[in-house]
């Protein structure tokens, strides 16, 4: 069975009531075959009840983080109870950034994404070496680590994996401009799998969609798309812009 593609939007921590409706009707005049790509945004949570509430059903919603705990006296965390509630299918968990501003930890990441499968959330892990850890050829090495702290949480429950994407987000491609060349991304999403196949499970592997994220845009995406351990994109930047509506159409 192909995998079938997804695109996420990460929209970070950009945007306004009226950005946020604008970019709204623009994806709700996006045509998405959903049999072939799944289409993911994900708004800053202080908008994600609105655009759960206006977005047609054709694009899903997701969080941007999830708590690592459950409803109750944490100040300031959002439950993936409560996402539920809202009626999301997803979340990120584990984007560089909150790894390197926020403390995550693989622990946490794993944490964080063994509970939100637990409450029924489905996951976008991302996972990404840094520049120097590139140029020390560890990228293999911190990749696959930063799955297995996930993988060890989900232990023999391997179905699971069907309600996970794995975003690969070498560091050093997020909003730089820098985006991986063809050759590392597939490179680096094929080691992945076939790590996946070997410490995992062979049919998990197969069926893992494995998606790329860090400096997509219109121009690169095809190329990318074109690859054939790329499952789609993680789009940061490209996706607050029309652009986003032609890295969707390269998926379709
Ligand atoms: P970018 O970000 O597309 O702006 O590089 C990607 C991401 O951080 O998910």
């Amino acid at each position: 069975m192909a995998r079938k593609y997804v695109i996420g939007g990460n929209w970070k921590s950009n945007g306004t009531q009226a950005s946020v409706a604008s970019l709204v009707e623009m994806l709700n005049g996006v045509t998405v075959d959903t049999d072939s790509v799944e289409v993911i945004v994900a708004p800053p949570t202080i908008y994600l009840s609105t655009v759960q509430a206006s977005l047609k059903q054709h694009i899903r919603v997701s969080a941007q983080n999830v708590s690592l705990t459950g409803p109750g006296a944490y100040t300031g965390e959002i439950a993936a109870e409560q996402l539920k509630d809202l009626g999301l299918q997803w979340t990120l968990t584990g984007h560089s950034e909150r790894r390197a501003l926020y403390g995550e930890t693989d622990t946490i990441v794993a944490q964080k994404t063994k509970r939100a499968l637990d409450q029924g959330l489905d996951v976008i892990v991302c996972v990404g070496e840094t520049l120097d850890e590139r140029k020390a050829d560890q990228t293999l090495n911190v990749i696959t680590r930063q799955l297995k702290a996930v993988a060890d949480l989900l232990a023999d429950d391997l179905g699971l994996w069907s309600r996970i994407v794995v975003a690969y987000e070498p560091v050093w491609a997020i909003g730089t401009g820098v985006v991986a060349t063809p050759e590392q991304a597939q490179d680096a999403h094929k080691n992945l799998r076939a790590w996946v196949a070997s410490h995992i499970n062979p049919d998990v592997a197969l069926n893992l969609r494995i998606i790329y994220g860090g400096s997509v845009n219109a121009k690169n995406s095809p190329e990318l798309i074109a690859l054939h351990d790329v499952d789609g994109f993680l789009v940061g930047g490209a996706s607050l812009k029309p652009e986003f509506v032609d890295i969707i159409q390269s998926a379709q």
